[in-house]
């Protein structure tokens, strides 16, 4: 898959995701001011509902029209510098310093960059990684989360075999997860809902499924971890 695959008009939703809200306690112990980290964050408006709750909000996003409607469209102020260490990137940074959304491709940041997290809300983000980049991407992220960090997960089991037309988002089921995450974080299922059923035109008519699950996880680093 291409890059360019995401240069076009994508849906968004206008909420914040009911799974960051149910599980926005387990995530943070009721402490105020933790470091989150949205990887692939489009222009989601859980960024802004977080940044409300007093945590600091870093996103990483590739299309900069992305990172210019989130601001404009949820009437937040910022201004844009470049990031030095990226040539073509771009940096757009509220007024008021709760919010930051690196614009570029994920892969030419670091831990240097950006520096550490406390949680990690990682919505369509693991599961649209190209499958060659799937250990580099979880190598990246396991370098930014702290330990004892937290991660919100959420991916969708469906049998790859079945789907019509591959592409992302990639199917993740449990043993997948042991064994991406299993050796450093611990994994807890928190959620599961049926999507077949709620879009059988796109799920079975278009992609040819017989299932499709929306599963979050809940999991966090083990301290001992080194980074
Ligand atoms: C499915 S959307 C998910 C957006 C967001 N996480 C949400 O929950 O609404 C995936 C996003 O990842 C961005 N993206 C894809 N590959 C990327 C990369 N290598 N670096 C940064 N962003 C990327 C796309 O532009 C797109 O906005």
């Amino acid at each position: 898959m291409q890059l360019s695959f995401w240069f076009k008009p994508l849906l968004y939703y206008f909420y914040p995701c009911r799974n960051l809200l149910n599980n926005i306690e387990k995530l943070t112990d009721g402490q105020k001011g933790l470091k989150f980290m949205v990887p692939l964050c489009g222009k989601t408006v859980d960024m802004k509902w977080l940044a409300g709750k007093g945590f600091q909000v870093t996103g990483v996003e590739l299309v900069t029209k992305a990172c210019e409607e989130f601001f404009s469209e949820q009437s937040v102020k910022c201004n844009a510098s470049d990031i030095p260490e990226v040539p073509a990137g771009k940096l757009f940074k509220s007024e008021d310093g709760k919010i930051k959304i690196y614009n570029c491709d994920i892969f030419n940041l670091s831990k240097e960059s950006l520096g550490q997290f406390d949680v990690m809300w990682d919505r369509g983000s693991l599961v649209v990684i190209p499958i060659e980049d799937r250990q580099r991407y979880i190598n990246l992220m396991k370098s930014i989360i702290k330990p004892g960090g937290k991660i919100l997960l959420e991916v969708v089991e469906y049998d790859w075999n079945e789907r019509k037309t591959k592409g992302p988002p990639h199917p993740f089921y449990k043993h997948d997860l042991e064994k991406l995450y299993g050796n450093w974080c611990t994994i807890e299922e928190v959620g599961r809902c049926d999507w077949f059923h709620r879009n059988l035109a796109r799920f079975q008519g278009q992609w040819g499924l017989s299932s499709l699950d929306n599963v979050q996880y809940f999991m966090q680093v083990i301290s001992s971890t080194s980074n």
